[in-house]
């Protein structure tokens, strides 16, 4: 993070003129040739949650409903071993508030996953007895319960050093790029202590927000502000323990999955967006922020050729990429329509699943 700070660049990269304006964000600027979509082409699978328009200034695809949305996390939720639909065993999955335990099995290799109260848990491993396992030190350090306690409460704050907008405005930009999938199942990957999660649920703007993140302690930080929160709508939300790199869910069961400032985190990039690519239905939407490597180094031409001679460029274990390489990324894991946004170190991006 040391290293994140020292070398956050204020240098703005002026790829395309398209402000952002209406967000505040006037030294932001788009660095695609695809503009935001304009037009809603939402898809109204499920009922959908009082949609709030004086959040979003985004009008209503169809008319607001309370109605429980039981079924949603059964139909994509799937064993990370099989990728089955995964079969519920006992009561309600883990909205972070409820108690009750209950678990689901998969009907192909028969393993139970159980929910503790606070998440479910579908990590690979658990259940194993003997068997331990120890991520690089980017994922581990947020395990840790005292980055979990601290990563709202000072440690996310730094970010704007890396030209991070802040989470509110990174959650309005957010919601543009998911736009044509509003109403639809949202999974926010490496969630954290659920800074977005939490406002995706209490947005109403999807049917179903998965709070998904590997830390065991993080989730118990999400469940608990969750629980600060009054009158907080837990109906629509569930909280998931599981690995990004073997995600849970069934293929082209998801409209979006949103990463917020976790990209860099994980182990391999391509494996987790290989995992996104897969689960997401035709026409669902990636949204993802992280650190640029050319935000850092915006000036050294020979990046590649240096990075092709001494593989990647880690600090720790975190993995910094550029803009060229994410977009790549994207690509090689079969989504389209790159796009993204840039200041300083940081970077949104959006990419497709192919129609
Ligand atoms: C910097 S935090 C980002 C939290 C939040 N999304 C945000 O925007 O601030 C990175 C998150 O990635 C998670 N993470 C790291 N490795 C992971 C993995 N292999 N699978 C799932 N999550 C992982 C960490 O637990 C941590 O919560």
């Amino acid at each position: 993070m040391a290293m994140v700070l020292s070398y956050a660049s204020t240098s703005l990269h002026h790829h395309h003129p398209h402000h952002l304006g209406s967000l505040g964000l006037s030294s932001l600027r788009i660095c695609s040739s695809k503009p935001f979509k304009s037009t809603l082409t939402t898809r109204i699978r499920t009922p959908v949650r009082a949609l709030s328009t004086a959040i979003t200034g985004i009008e209503p695809v169809e008319n607001a409903s309370t109605e429980k949305v039981d079924n949603i996390e059964e139909n994509i939720l799937a064993c990370p071993i099989c990728y089955n639909q995964l079969e519920r065993r006992g009561s309600s999955v883990s909205t972070g508030e409820a108690t009750s335990s209950s678990s689901f099995q998969c009907g192909t290799c028969k393993k139970a996953y159980f929910d503790n109260g606070t998440y479910l848990d579908l990590t690979v491993s658990i259940g194993a007895k003997q068997y331990t396992e120890s991520k690089p030190v980017s994922t581990e350090v947020f395990r840790t319960p005292l980055v979990s306690f601290l990563y709202e409460r000072g440690w996310r704050q730094n970010f704007v050093w890396g030209g991070f907008p802040g989470p509110d405005k990174e959650f309005e930009m957010a919601k543009k790029y998911l736009k044509p999938t509003l109403g639809g199942n949202i999974i926010d990957a490496s969630c954290g202590s659920g800074l977005f999660s939490r406002r995706f649920a209490k947005s109403g703007l999807f049917s179903l927000v998965v709070a998904l993140d590997f830390s065991e302690n993080m989730l118990r930080q999400c469940s608990d502000f969750v629980k600060q929160e009054k009158n907080f709508p837990t109906e629509n939300l569930t909280l998931v323990r599981a690995d990004i790199s073997r995600l849970p869910f069934v293929s082209s069961s998801v409209d979006a999955v949103h990463a917020g400032a976790a990209l860099h985190c994980w182990p391999s990039p391509s494996a987790a967006v290989a995992e996104i690519s897969r689960v997401l239905r035709p026409g669902g939407v990636l949204v993802a922020t992280t650190f640029i490597l050319d935000g850092f180094f915006p000036a050294i031409p020979f990046l590649r050729i240096l990075r092709q001679n001494i593989g990647q460029v880690s600090v720790s274990s975190n993995i910094f990429l550029s803009e060229k390489e994410l977009e790549d990324l994207c690509k090689a894991c079969g989504l389209v329509d790159f796009t993204c946004v840039r200041n300083g170190s940081f970077i949104m991006l959006s990419a497709t699943k192919p129609r």
